[in-house]
């Protein structure tokens, strides 16, 4: 038996529940891990909402952990007992002390502290996408970052500034003001206390952006449109406040905006794409062109506190989950 978070009902935080649970042995193709490091992405709210639909109920939730190999099943050779790993996709959740996983959603840890690459690969692959592959930031473009401190957006920022782009962050406090002008954004804005389009307007002398990258949705997703110029890029990733609203086509008509809401499970990602992608971030995360910010570690049986801090936007960074008598390494 492991301990491991079950959800029965979708929900609000107090759905996830700490119990044990019957792992087994893995079969032909699959390793057992002992999970020490677990992303927390708020993508993990999405499932436990019912806003992205779960494979089954109950389930247990979490996309990405770091850990090491306890078992394996036939036809493994290139990992064996102790090695240490990274995974990511399976069906069953990484909220657990300890999982089977298909031996193909796993790879060895890289020489980077394991908390890193625990909150390093949604992200970072999530920020690459969408500078690189969904739209390409240019030197000298002016891009809006929304959530400019949050997981995401913290390497979004730092992204931008590479490929040499000005950037604009929104964020909802000072703290992370201070956070985003450390990632790169040459502009920050507190959307709680000023209107961002109005700033929008006069940091870029009524020009506008060539790209929103808008996680926010429902809050921000008008005002993000307002922010573009003419043939700019909606990229509508996320939408932590809720399912933004209908778009007519005359809003898009107005100044021939591109819309899209990329997804880095529908966009049809090749495996060669995907691995050139990881090899990226790993690379830019090791030499330090790439700063994780790892604010935040709860014992896994908090995962529930986790959500409910996250949720509350009381989070900037990564959050990572340790599981009880791990010490996260
Ligand atoms: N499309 C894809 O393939 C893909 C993949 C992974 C993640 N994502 C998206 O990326 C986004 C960021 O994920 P993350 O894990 O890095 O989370 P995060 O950005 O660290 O956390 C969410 C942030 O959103 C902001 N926010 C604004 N309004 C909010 C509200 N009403 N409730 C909660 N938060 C609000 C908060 O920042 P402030 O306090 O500064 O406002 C909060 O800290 C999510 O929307 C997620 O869906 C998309």
């Amino acid at each position: 038996m492991v301990k491991a978070i079950r959800v029965y009902e979708l929900g609000g935080p107090e759905v996830l529940k700490w119990e044990d649970i019957e792992i087994g042995d893995p079969k032909e193709g699959e390793i057992r891990v002992k999970n020490t490091a677990i992303g927390v992405n708020f993508i993990d709210i999405y499932f436990r909402t019912g806003v992205y639909k779960v494979p089954e109920i109950p389930f247990t939730p979490g996309v990405e952990a770091v850990g090491v190999v306890t078992a394996v099943g036939s036809g493994v050779n290139n990992l064996k007992i102790g090695d240490a790993v990274y995974h990511s996709g399976s069906a069953m959740g990484t909220y657990t002390e300890e999982q089977i996983v298909s031996v193909e959603k796993a790879f060895p840890l890289p020489p980077i502290d394991p908390l890193v690459v625990a909150s390093a690969m949604v992200k970072g692959l999530t920020a690459r996408f969408l500078v690189r592959t969904w739209f390409k930031v240019e030197q000298g473009h002016t891009v809006l970052v929304h959530a400019a401190a949050g997981g995401v957006g913290s390497l979004l920022c730092q992204w931008a500034n590479m490929l040499g782009a000005i950037v604009i962050g929104t964020v909802s406090t000072k703290e992370k003001a201070i956070q985003a002008k450390e990632d790169g954004c040459h502009h920050v804005i507190i959307y709680k206390e000023e209107d961002f389009v109005t700033r929008v307007n006069e940091i870029t002398s009524g020009k506008g952006v060539e790209v929103v990258f808008d996680s926010v949705g429902k809050d921000t997703f008008e005002g993000s449109l307002a922010c573009l110029k003419p043939r700019g890029y909606m990229m509508s990733y996320g939408q932590s406040s809720g399912m933004p609203d209908p778009v007519p086509l005359s809003a898009l008509a107005a100044k021939s905006l591109f819309l899209t809401r990329p997804s880095m499970r529908t966009s049809g990602i090749s495996k060669d794409e995907m691995r050139e992608a990881k090899g990226d971030v790993l690379s830019k995360v090791g030499s330090g062109a790439l700063r994780i910010r790892v604010n935040h570690t709860y014992p896994l049986s908090q995962a529930a506190q986790a959500h409910a801090d996250m949720a509350d936007r009381k989070t900037s960074g990564s959050i990572v989950l340790i599981p009880d008598g791990s010490s996260g390494q």
